[in-house]
């Protein structure tokens, strides 16, 4: 465990923890992906501290690391709210509607994609398909699919959430 630092964010794990996580998976080969996903694993999201230290490790530049990072939407860089609802983009969903869903739901939420509700109750990413495009659209609260959604369900799942 770290010591405090006094001018860091206190809401970030130390370099020196996070060195310790991932160093055991820096011999794998392509060991960037491994490592964000032990990250995310451990954490929630990727510190932003993080980039630096993978990059050092791996000799790497800190904009190829967050590239890395921004480019899979499965990356977080901020910690997720008490639930994380995904509303599938992919086209069958589209072709039923998902973007208008979307729409009304950030604007009820007050909030844009991988943003969480001020509350910290919901946090709303996109997906790119759920395998359930004949039930299109779909969304997924938690672990749970949920398809056929109309506003109806999307709100009853919101407050299900506490949004
Ligand atoms: S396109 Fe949305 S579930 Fe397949």
């Amino acid at each position: 465990m770290c010591p405090p630092a006094p001018h860091s964010d206190a809401t970030l794990p130390c370099d020196e923890d996070i060195r310790a996580l991932v160093t055991p998976l820096a011999s794998l080969e392509g060991p960037l992906l491994p490592m964000l996903h032990r990250l995310q694993e451990e954490y929630g999201f990727i510190p932003a501290n993080a980039v630096t230290v993978l990059a050092d490790i791996l000799n790497l530049g800190r904009a190829e690391v967050h590239g890395v990072v921004s480019f899979y939407h499965d990356f977080r860089e901020n910690p997720a709210g008490r639930h994380v609802l995904k509303i599938c983009r992919a086209e069958a969903c589209q072709s039923m509607g998902s973007e208008d869903l979307a729409r009304d739901t950030l604007a009820r939420l007050g909030i844009d994609w991988h943003d969480t509700t001020a509350n910290g109750s919901v946090t709303v990413e996109p997906v790119y398909c759920l395998g359930m495009c004949a039930c299109a659209p779909a969304a997924m609260l938690d672990d749970r699919v949920v398809a056929r959604l109309d506003r109806a369900r999307m709100d009853k799942l919101l407050d299900e959430a506490g949004a």
